[in-house]
C-alpha cells in the first residue's frame, strides 16, 4: 500500500454544473485540495464569483473534506482597491494570453501592458499563474514564452511566478534560473509525445494545449521529475469535455483525473523513485503555496483494474488500459 500524505493536485478543471458534479468527485477521491481553474463561463474574476464558485466546488466534494484553491481569472482592469480588498481571500491570479486556449477569450491581449497589476500583485504577494503561451507555430509557443517569464521573474523578483504545465526542455532548464519561478507538470506531457496523439490514428483525447511534444522535451521533464525538484508541482490539468465536443469541436483537453494517483505510482515505481512521490504530490505545493489543506491521508492498493471507456458522456486518458494502483474508496461502481 501506498500512503500519500495530502495529495494536492495543483491545476485542474472542473467545469460547471452538471459537469462539475461528475467531475470533482475524481479528484476528491484522490486529493485533498486542487487548484481549480477560472475559466468557466463566465470567467470567475470577481470576489463574488470567487466565493460562489469555491462552495460550488466543496458542495459538490462533499462528504469528503476538500479545499479548492481557486485563482482568479487575470483581468487588464483589475484596480489596485479591488486587489487589495479582496487579496486576504484569495489564493493568487490566473492569467492567459487571450485565445491561447479553452475559454479564454477574455483573457489578456496586450501582454506588455500588465506590469502595473504585476506590481500590485508583488506588494499583496499575490501568486501569478501563468498559461505560458504565444500565438505562434504551435510546437514553439511555450518556448516562444520563456522570455516573457523571464523578464516578469526579473522586473518582479518578490512575485511568486508558477509556469503552469510545463511541456518544453526550455522551460523546465529555466526552472532553476530565477528564485521566485515554480512550475507544474502535467501527467499526460510526462508519459506521452506528439505521436501518441497523431503518429498513428489521430487520438482526439491527447490533444491539448500546450499540445505534446517530442520525445527530448519529455525526457527533460521526466529529468526533473526523477531530480525531486523542489519547485516541482504535480498539477493534472485534467480538463474534461464532453466526447461530441472532442470528436467534433476539436475541444482541447485530456480527461485525467480518474487515473491520475494510478498512473503516478506506476510510473514512480517504475522509475524506482516511489519515495519522491509524497514531495512530488504535495509536499513542494504546501511549501511553496503556504496552504493547509485538510488533514487526510489517501492510500493506493494493488488491485488490478481496467480504466473504462467513459465515465457519463467524457472519455477518459488512458481509456481500456489496465492499471496496477487503485485508490481507495474510489467508485468501483464506475467500472461497469
Ligand atoms: C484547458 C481547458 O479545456 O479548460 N484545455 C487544455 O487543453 N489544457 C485549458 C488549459 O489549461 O489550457
Ligand atoms: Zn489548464
Amino acid at each position: 500500500m501506498i500512503t500519500l500524505d495530502r495529495p494536492l493536485d495543483m491545476h485542474v478543471h472542473v467545469r460547471q454544473d452538471e459537469m462539475l458534479r461528475r467531475v470533482v468527485p475524481h479528484t476528491a477521491q484522490q486529493f485533498v485540495g486542487a487548484v481549480c481553474m477560472p475559466n468557466t463561463l463566465p470567467p470567475v474574476d470577481n470576489l463574488e464569483r470567487y466565493e460562489a464558485y469555491v462552495e460550488e466546488v466543496k458542495a459538490a466534494a462533499a462528504p469528503l473534506s476538500f479545499d479548492p484553491y481557486v485563482p482568479l481569472f487575470f483581468r487588464d482592469d483589475f484596480t489596485r482597491e479591488e486587489l487589495s480588498a479582496w487579496a486576504p481571500k484569495l489564493f493568487g491570479i490566473k492569467l492567459y494570453p487571450a485565445g491561447v486556449t479553452t475559454n479564454s477569450d477574455s483573457g489578456v491581449g496586450e501582454i506588455e501592458k500588465i506590469e502595473p497589476i504585476l506590481q500590485i500583485m508583488q506588494d499583496l504577494d499575490l501568486p501569478l499563474l501563468v498559461h505560458g503561451e504565444t500565438h505562434g507555430y504551435s510546437p514553439d509557443r511555450e518556448r516562444e514564452f520563456v522570455a516573457v517569464y523571464d523578464r516578469f521573474a526579473t522586473t518582479f523578483p518578490k512575485l511568486r511566478i508558477t509556469m503552469e504545465h510545463i511541456t518544453t526542455r526550455e522551460a523546465a532548464e529555466f526552472l532553476g534560473k530565477h528564485e521566485n519561478v515554480f512550475a507544474t507538470i502535467t501527467l499526460h506531457h510526462m508519459l506521452w509525445t506528439m505521436d501518441d496523439m497523431l503518429g498513428g490514428p489521430f487520438n482526439p483525447f491527447l490533444f491539448c494545449k500546450p499540445i505534446l511534444k517530442s520525445p527530448d522535451d519529455r525526457a527533460a521533464l521526466q529529468d526533473l521529475v526523477k531530480q525531486g525538484h523542489d519547485k516541482l508541482m504535480f498539477g493534472s490539468d485534467s480538463a474534461p469535455h464532453t466526447e461530441v465536443a472532442k470528436r467534433t469541436e476539436g475541444a482541447a483537453g485530456c480527461y485525467s483525473a480518474p487515473v491520475l494517483l494510478p498512473c503516478l505510482a506506476q510510473f514512480f515505481e517504475d522509475q524506482g523513485i516511489l519515495d519522491q512521490l509524497q514531495a512530488y504530490v504535495s509536499d513542494n505545493a504546501r511549501r511553496i503555496y503556504r496552504v493547509d489543506p485538510p488533514q487526510r491521508s489517501v492510500n493506493l492498493v494493488e488491485k488490478e483494474w481496467t480504466v473504462p471507456p467513459r465515465y457519463g458522456s467524457i472519455v477518459p486518458v488512458n481509456a481500456g488500459a489496465t492499471l496496477r494502483w487503485w485508490v481507495e474508496g474510489a467508485n468501483e461502481a464506475e467500472l461497469d
